[in-house]
């Protein structure tokens, strides 16, 4: 039994690397978290035939759930670079995000 979340899941990144866990035979349940769109995307990687169990998650009163009992996460959530922004600004951002990600896994 391994069960695999990605927070991040409805993004550019994120979209695929669940599309590759999903192929992972290894893989019995995938938890697919995000701020937006996940129900989507869980209902489209459901239909490839491999055992993984998958279920989109949306939302902070989400995020308990899909990371209960996970083995593995994996975190490619954030914002991309906009005109404009420096790579200082991109670390700052994506930094915040992803520390609130790491506090909700350590619960
Ligand atoms: N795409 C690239 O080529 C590339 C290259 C280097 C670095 N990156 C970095 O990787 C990260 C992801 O890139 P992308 O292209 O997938 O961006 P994206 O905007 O397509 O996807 C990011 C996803 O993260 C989600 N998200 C934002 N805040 C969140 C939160 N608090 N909790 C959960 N989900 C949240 C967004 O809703 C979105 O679905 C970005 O930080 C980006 O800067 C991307």
């Amino acid at each position: 039994m391994v069960k695999v979340a990605v927070l991040g899941a409805a993004g550019g990144i994120g979209q695929p690397l669940s599309l590759l866990i999903k192929t992972n035979p290894l893989v019995t349940e995938l938890a697919l978290f995000d701020i937006v769109n996940t129900p989507g995307v869980a209902a489209d990687l459901s239909h490839i035939n491999t055992p993984a169990v998958v279920k989109g998650y949306v939302g902070d009163d989400q995020i308990a759930e899909a990371l209960t009992g996970c083995h593995i996460v994996v975190i490619p959530a954030g914002v991309p670079r906009k005109p404009g922004m420096t790579r200082d600004d991109l670390f700052n951002i994506n930094a915040g995000i992803v520390r609130n990600l790491a506090a909700q896994c350590a619960k």
